[in-house]
Order: structure tokens, then C-alpha cells, then sequence
């Protein structure tokens, strides 16, 4: 596979979009998640992956933000989508890895991110416990899932996403 992952840059905007396009078709801005991303949570390209392929197209991405709650500053992940040309072959799996490194690298909290545990687990999340953060809509408590990044980088979040001090 001669797909390389990169950090975010402005000129792949448009490609990013095509692709959650075709992964998500519509009906993704009505996720739960985007509302976060919608009250202030702060895009981190540098830690955002996108997959490039061969023929130098965007065929996946794995995004993402910072936000805070409580008394920590979080990441939050999402969205996550691969060009259904290339799914099931690992990249899915490869760019959330590649994500995750590079925020443990930056010093991170934790991640939370709502999506499927049995993709998710692979790289070590487990579920948010019961009410201990909230989402500013509905979520499944079995898809809310969070990684802790540090040890104790988790004690300090609690409640409501907020968007993160500038
Ligand atoms: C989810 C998605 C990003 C996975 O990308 P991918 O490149 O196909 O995934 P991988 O090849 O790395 O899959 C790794 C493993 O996760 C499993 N998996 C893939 N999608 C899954 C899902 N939605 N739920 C549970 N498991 C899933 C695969 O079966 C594979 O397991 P295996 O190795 O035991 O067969 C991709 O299918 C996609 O873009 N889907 C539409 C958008 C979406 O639903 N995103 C949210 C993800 S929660």
C-alpha cells in the first residue's frame, strides 16, 4: 500500500469533504458530534491525519479537535471516514493510530470520540463511564468512548464540552 498519512493542510479542504461526502453520505450533520464541533472546538491540522494515495488523491481522514471540560483540556475525534474505494484494507485503523501517536507526542489529556467500540477498542478506548461527560445532544452511552493519553489525564474532565481558552 503506497498510501502515505500526513498532517492537514488548507489544500486538502475540498478533497476531505468529497470523501466524508461519499463515506457518510447525508445526514451526517445531524450527528451528535458535529454539534461539538459546531460550539467552538478548535481544529488541530497538525494532529489531524489525512490519507493520501498513490495518485496523490485524499481517500480518508481521521480529524481533530480540542476542546475542554471540567478542568481538562481534551481532544476530540471525528470525523473518521475512508473512501469506500479503499475501505477494508487497514486504513481506517492506520490513521486513527496515527492520530492518537501524534497527540500522546503533543502532550495530551485524553480523547473522547463517539463511535463503534469494537473498531475503537483496537487502540485501547474503552467507554466513557455513565455521566461523567455530556454530549450537548443524544448519544449512545455504548458508542460515547474516551483514551487516556497520560496517566491522570482524564481525572480532571468532567461535564459539558466547552470551548477551549484561545
Ligand atoms: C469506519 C471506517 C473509517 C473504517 O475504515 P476502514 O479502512 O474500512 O477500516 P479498517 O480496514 O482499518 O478496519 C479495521 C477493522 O475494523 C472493522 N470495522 C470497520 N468498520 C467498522 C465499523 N463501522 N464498526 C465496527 N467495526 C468496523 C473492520 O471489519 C476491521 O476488522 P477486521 O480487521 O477484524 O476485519 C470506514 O468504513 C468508513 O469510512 N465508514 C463510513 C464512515 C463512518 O462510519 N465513520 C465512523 C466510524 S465509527
Amino acid at each position: 500500500m503506497a498510501t502515505k498519512l500526513t498532517a492537514e493542510k488548507p489544500e486538502h479542504a475540498d478533497a476531505i469533504e468529497r470523501v466524508l461526502a461519499r463515506a457518510f453520505g447525508p445526514g451526517r450533520y445531524a450527528k451528535t458530534s458535529e454539534r461539538v464541533r459546531e460550539r467552538g472546538a478548535v481544529l488541530e491540522p497538525m494532529l489531524t491525519r489525512v490519507a493520501i494515495n498513490d495518485g496523490g488523491d485524499v481517500v480518508g481522514v481521521c480529524r481533530i479537535w480540542r476542546v475542554e471540560a471540567g478542568d481538562a483540556s481534551l481532544f476530540f475525534l471525528g470525523p473518521l471516514a475512508v473512501d469506500p474505494s479503499e475501505q477494508a484494507a487497514g486504513l481506517g485503523l492506520a490513521l486513527v493510530r496515527d492520530a492518537v501517536a501524534a497527540c500522546r507526542a503533543s502532550g495530551g489529556n485524553g480523547i473522547v470520540l463517539v463511535g463503534a467500540e469494537r473498531f475503537f477498542r483496537a487502540v485501547g478506548f474503552t467507554r466513557v463511564p455513565l455521566g461523567k461527560l455530556s454530549m450537548p445532544g443524544p448519544v449512545d452511552p455504548a458508542r460515547f468512548l474516551w483514551l487516556e493519553l497520560r496517566p491522570g489525564g482524564l481525572d480532571k474532565a468532567h461535564g459539558a464540552f466547552r470551548a477551549p481558552k484561545r
